[in-house]
Parts: structure tokens; C-alpha cells; sequence
């Protein structure tokens, strides 16, 4: 069985990852009789500059054709981040990847920055929402360049798309030992978009009663995360809230470095997309230090959701197999090894 891989490794460290999660991956399925086929896709900054766009004209057709889009990173300076990030957001908009899931777990063996907490404390999983709300895309500016400028960036929230997120948030908490959701809200102060909100998520609880649902206000929530994020254990929010609570969980667990992500359309009607939560990192970018087990643990989702459930669990395991007993680790997490160290040292307990 062969799946269709579109790689954009794209800018910055998204180049010095996505070769180590490639590695991983074909590691994994070697002697499976599954394969992987990669097509790696120049888009990103650098192609950009060349011809003043993120990617060919008809990405997208190219693009519908694969099973899973395997991204690194993108932004780079010199481009400004709208444009950059705006590819990324297009792809989810477009293929309709509404859930965008990303577990926060701390791996035995890394220290977390939160003191006294140990693997058992931080095990949650954000479900965010992908597709509108404060990344809709609404709004403008007139009068640029002006004292008269106004800026408009609209919320757009609709019943049906809360729906969805919330009703995948149960879902999810149901197959979860501890059944719990959290909700992160902030209808206290957007009483429009966040009281709907709150207003869905009282509809649908009804169907799933023996979820613990809780709501939290998302400064609330954020503080909690910190504070007791062993209380935590799903958590529903917001394409604006989740982006900010997961960059949270990715750092309470260690490092930006850590986290995955999975850009879901579970309707498969669309590729679904998968990348690390962290960015392109110019700050260390070329210096072959980067940390590749986001990406690394974002491939293993790609294997879930391509039905390889099994495949995913050997990635996770030798992630984890590394990071509780090799002594490599990267400078995020206080060592000194390469990008390349982990990536073979994850590559030898996949194979081991
Ligand atoms: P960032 O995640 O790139 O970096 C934030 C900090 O975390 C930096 O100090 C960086 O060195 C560190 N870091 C991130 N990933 C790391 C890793 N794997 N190993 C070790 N350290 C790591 O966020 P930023 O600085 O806000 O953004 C930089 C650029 O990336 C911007 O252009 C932004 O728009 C873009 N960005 C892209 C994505 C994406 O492609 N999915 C996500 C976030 C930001
Ligand atoms: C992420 C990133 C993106 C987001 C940016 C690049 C638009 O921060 O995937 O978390 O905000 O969703
Ligand atoms: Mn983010």
C-alpha cells in the first residue's frame, strides 16, 4: 500500500526537521509493505522571493491530489508574516481541516520549566478550532497610511462550526480514561461570539453525560495550565485561543520544540495536513540544533490518520525510549546535541 506524501518543509528550521521526521517515517513502515511516497514541493519564503508568491498557481489542484501535506515551517525574514503564514492558513481553510489537534504531553525524562511536575502531570490534548472564528479573515483597512486609518479584523463564529469542534472535543474526551473536557471561553467579555459558544457547548453536552465538562474563561484556563495542568485533560478552543493555549502546553512540556499537530479533515473529503506547533525559529535557523521531535511526532499523527494506528505507536514509543534514556537531547532541553543526533538516535530505537 502506498500513500501520497506532499512535503512543504518550507523556511528556517522547517528544513533541518522534516528530514529527521522523514527518516523516522521511513524507518517505521521499512519491511511493512507500506510506503511512503514523498514529493517534497520548493514552496516557502525563498520561492516567494523568486516569484513574488508562496506557491504555484494551482497549489491547491496539486496539493488535493496527496493523501497527507507533511509541513515544517514557514516565515522567514524579509517576508512579512501575513503573507508566510497565510499559506498555512489558506491550506486549512481550503481543505476544510477544521480540527486542529494537538497533544501536550511531558515525556518522562524531560524536565518541565514548571517545578516538582513529572509525566503523569501534563497529559492533555487541545482540540482546537481550525477554520474560522478570529482567523476568519474578515475585515480590512481604509485609509491607509493615514492618522484616519482604521483596522477591522472580525471574529466570525457560526453555530455550525462550534458544532463541530465541540462535538469532536466530546468525542475525543469520551475515549479518554479520565472523560474530561474544558471548554475556554471568554464570554464575560465577548458576549457576542463567546456566549454562542458557551451556547453550543450547552447543546451538545446533553449527548454526552458522562464527559466532565467544564468552562473556563481562556485567562483562566491559561493560568490552570500552569498552575494544575494534572486537572486538565481535553480542552476544546478557539482557532485564536487554541494557537496561544498549545504554544503553553508545548512549553510546559519542555520546549516549543515538542509539540505536534494535526490539521484534521475528518470528513476525508480533503488531505489533512500535519507540522509541528512551533515555527520556522530564525533565531537558530542553520545552526542544526533544532529540536525535531515535534516534527518527528507529527509524522507518527500522519501514520494514525492514514490508518496506521500501530505505526504511530512505535514513532511515540522510540521518542519517548530516547528521551528516557539517551543522553541526546537538544539545546531546548538543556543539551547539546544536533537535529541529526536525535533524529538517528530515534531512528535506531524504531529499529531496535
Ligand atoms: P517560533 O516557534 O518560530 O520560535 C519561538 C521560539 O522558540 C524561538 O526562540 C525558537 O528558537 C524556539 N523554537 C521553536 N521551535 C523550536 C525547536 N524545534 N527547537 C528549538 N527551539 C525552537 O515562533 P516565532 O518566533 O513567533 O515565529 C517565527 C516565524 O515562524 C514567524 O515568521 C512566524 O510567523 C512563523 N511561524 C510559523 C509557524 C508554522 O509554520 N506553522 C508557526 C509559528 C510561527
Ligand atoms: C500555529 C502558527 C500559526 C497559527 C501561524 C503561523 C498562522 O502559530 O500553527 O500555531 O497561528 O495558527
Ligand atoms: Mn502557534
Amino acid at each position: 500500500m502506498t500513500h501520497r506524501i506532499a512535503v512543504i518543509a518550507g523556511d528556517g528550521i522547517g528544513q533541518e526537521v522534516i528530514p529527521a521526521g522523514i527518516a523516522a517515517l521511513q524507518a517505521v513502515t521499512e519491511r511493512t509493505g507500506i510506503e511512503l511516497s514523498f514529493t517534497r514541493l520548493p514552496w516557502g519564503c525563498e520561492y516567494y522571493l523568486a516569484h513574488q508568491r508562496m506557491t504555484d498557481a494551482d497549489a491547491f489542484e496539486q496539493l488535493e491530489k496527496f493523501d497527507a501535506i507533511y509541513l515544517g515551517a514557514l516565515g522567514a525574514p524579509g517576508v512579512p508574516d501575513g503573507i508566510s503564514a497565510g499559506l498555512i492558513l489558506a491550506i486549512r481553510q481550503r481543505f476544510d481541516q477544521y480540527v486542529n489537534l494537538r497533544p501536550m504531553r511531558l515525556l518522562a525524562g524531560i524536565a518541565s520549566p514548571l517545578a516538582n511536575r513529572n509525566a503523569a502531570d501534563i497529559d492533555m490534548v487541545c482540540v482546537r478550532e481550525n477554520s474560522e472564528g478570529e482567523y476568519a479573515g474578515a475585515g480590512g483597512r481604509i485609509h491607509r497610511g493615514t492618522r484616519h486609518e482604521v483596522a477591522e479584523q472580525t471574529g466570525v463564529f457560526t453555530w455550525r462550526g462550534i458544532e463541530r469542534i465541540i462535538r469532536y472535543a466530546f468525542e475525543l474526551a469520551m475515549k479518554r480514561p479520565r472523560r474530561r473536557l474544558a471548554s475556554a471561553t471568554k464570554s464575560n467579555a465577548l458576549t457576542h461570539s463567546m456566549v454562542l459558544w458557551d451556547d453550543v457547548a450547552d447543546a451538545v453536552r446533553k449527548d454526552y453525560p458522562s464527559v466532565e465538562y467544564r468552562k473556563y474563561h481562556v485567562d483562566a484556563l491559561a493560568a490552570r495550565m500552569v498552575t494544575h495542568p494534572q486537572t486538565l485533560d481535553v480542552i476544546v478552543a478557539s482557532n485564536l485561543f487554541g494557537d496561544i493555549l498549545t504554544d503553553i502546553g508545548s512549553a510546559i512540556s519542555g520546549s516549543l520544540g515538542i509539540a505536534p499537530g494535526a490539521n484534521i479533515n475528518p470528513e476525508r473529503r480533503y488531505p489533512s495536513m500535519f507540522e509541528p506547533i512551533h515555527g520556522s525559529a530564525p533565531d537558530i535557523a542553520g545552526t542544526g540544533v533544532a529540536n525535531p521531535i515535534g516534527a518527528i511526532w507529527a509524522g507518527a499523527l500522519m501514520l494514525d490518520h492514514l490508518g496506521h494506528r500501530d505505526l504511530h505507536d512505535r514513532v511515540v514509543a522510540a521518542i519517548e525510549r530516547v528521551v528516557a534514556t539517551a543522553p541526546v537531547r537538544t539545546p531546548d532541553l538543556g543539551g547539546n546535541a544536533a537535529t541529526r543526533d536525535v533524529a538517528e538516535a530515534v531512528v535506531r530505537a524504531i529499529s531496535a
